[in-house]
């Protein structure tokens, strides 16, 4: 015989559904702010989902150095004077979703592998968030965010970028929804190299050396807020 639900059963059943969210959620954080820390400590326990270490003066970071910490979903580096992070640094880590290592000394993006002996990087998926602002990045390598399928924010501004090389985005890169170039040193915008971002909403250019305005950005159909625009494009008055 069907029987109607009651209120008092919508209600059960709410509660026992949060109830699971909320286990299956549970955020383990380890900080350490502001601490002098010259390298990662060895007290953080294995369980964590989230380190943050900002705005201490950590110079590199050792292979397998985060390796332990199955479960991070999120790591902020921010703020140190990090020059050298080990490729193996995050490997086997397959929950990582955000990675800051802005306001560092990093003279390129790290390769970071994502599991030993595997031609994937970590920042393919399901790495959403990745800043790397204010660094010493000169040259970004083609095709190394080709296949990151879940990668939502990349944030380069602030660093010695002179050229998108084509390629940088793939077919992958429509995941794509915010991306911050300002204050680098970008005079060109190699043709192609926009051609997948088709669900980017947000692009920061301005602050940068270009002497015409990239064609490349009529290409973002779904763009939503851009700087510089259009008719701000006199920084270097021919
Ligand atoms: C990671 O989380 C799972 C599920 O909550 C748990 O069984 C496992 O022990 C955790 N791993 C570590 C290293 O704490
Ligand atoms: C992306 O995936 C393709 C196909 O699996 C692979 O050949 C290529 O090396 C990958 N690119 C990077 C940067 O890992
Ligand atoms: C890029 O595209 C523009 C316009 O389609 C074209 O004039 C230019 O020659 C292309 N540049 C290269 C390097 O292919």
């Amino acid at each position: 015989m069907l029987r109607t639900f009651s209120t008092d059963d919508f209600v059960k059943v709410w509660l026992i559904l949060l109830l699971l969210c909320t286990l299956s959620t549970k955020q383990i954080t380890f900080e350490k702010e502001k601490s002098k820390l010259t390298s990662v400590p060895s007290e953080i326990p294995s369980e964590v989902t989230k380190i943050n270490l900002k705005e201490n003066i950590l110079t590199s970071i050792p292979d397998r150095c985060f390796s332990r910490f199955t479960n991070l979903t999120s790591v902020s580096l921010d703020k140190n004077k990090i020059t050298d992070v080990s490729t193996t640094a995050f490997q086997g880590l397959a929950k990582v979703k955000e990675i800051s290592l802005a306001n560092n000394l990093l003279p390129s993006i790290p390769a970071l592998e994502s599991v030993e002996n595997s031609l994937v990087n970590l920042y393919e998926s399901p790495v959403q968030n990745i800043d790397f602002s204010n660094n010493k990045i000169a040259v970004l390598n083609p095709g190394l965010f080709e296949n990151c399928t879940k990668l939502v924010s990349l944030k380069l501004e602030s660093n010695q970028l002179t050229v998108l090389p084509d390629g940088v985005f793939g077919p992958a890169g429509t995941s794509l929804r915010y991306l911050s170039l300002k204050s680098n040193k970008l005079n060109t915008v190699e043709n192609g190299t926009f051609a997948y971002l088709t669900n980017l909403h947000e692009l920061y250019m301005e602050n940068n050396q270009f002497k015409e305005f990239p064609m490349e950005i009529s290409k973002l159909v779904s763009i939503r807020k851009l700087f510089p625009r259009m008719e701000s494009n006199n920084q270097h008055p021919r």
